[in-house]
């Protein structure tokens, strides 16, 4: 299988994004919060982070992310089916890492649906905690779990790496 490549997302991709975010996301709930307006919104967002992998002509996964002051939000985050289990995911998150460490940010937060265990070791895998239950999150019925990172803490032992400690 060939392996992606990682870009920034361009307003070309909202809509192959969108689906996504409605078939792997969203998958059983009402309604579809991220229609392609609004990820086109997100794309064009100064604080905004749209990460696209694809391989041509298709993504194949995709993470949006927005910057705060001292935290991040990680609002979306998938891969295909055809290419889970490949570390798209976890390179992406190391993408997202690195760029948000690099704008001083000092915490990565998001939320996932509770019933989501795949997603949910995957994110415990990459460091992640799980923080706190959100009942109703989803449309009012489905209970979210809140996971953060502090991703400062790999600032001291890649500084350490380099000197060789
Ligand atoms: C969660 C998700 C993003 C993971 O992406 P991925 O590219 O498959 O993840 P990786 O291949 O980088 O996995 C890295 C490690 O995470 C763990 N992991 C990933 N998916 C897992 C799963 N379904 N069950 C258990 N562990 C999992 C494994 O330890 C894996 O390493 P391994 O394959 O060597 O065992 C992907 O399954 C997905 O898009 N799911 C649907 C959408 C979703 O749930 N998004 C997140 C919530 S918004």
């Amino acid at each position: 299988m060939p392996s992606p490549t990682y870009r920034l997302g361009v307003p070309a991709d909202a809509y192959e994004i969108a689906v996504m975010s409605r078939y792997l996301i969203e998958v059983g709930l009402r309604g579809w919060s991220w229609p392609p307006d609004r990820v086109a919104k997100a794309i064009k967002a100064r604080e905004t982070c749209v990460l696209a992998a694809e391989v041509r002509p298709h993504l194949v996964g995709f993470a949006i992310m927005e910057f705060g002051d001292t935290s991040a939000h990680l609002s979306l985050f998938a891969v295909k089916p055809s290419h889970q289990r490949c570390g798209v995911g976890r390179h992406m998150i190391h993408w997202l890492e690195e760029s948000a460490l690099t704008a001083g940010i000092a915490a990565i937060n998001l939320e996932l649906r509770v019933n989501n265990f795949g997603a949910r070791t995957f994110y415990r895998m990459l460091g992640y905690k799980e923080v706190n239950y959100i009942p109703g999150y989803y449309r009012g019925v489905e209970t979210a779990v809140r996971m953060t990172r502090d991703i400062r803490r790999a600032i001291p032992s890649a500084i350490g790496e380099k000197r060789g400690k």
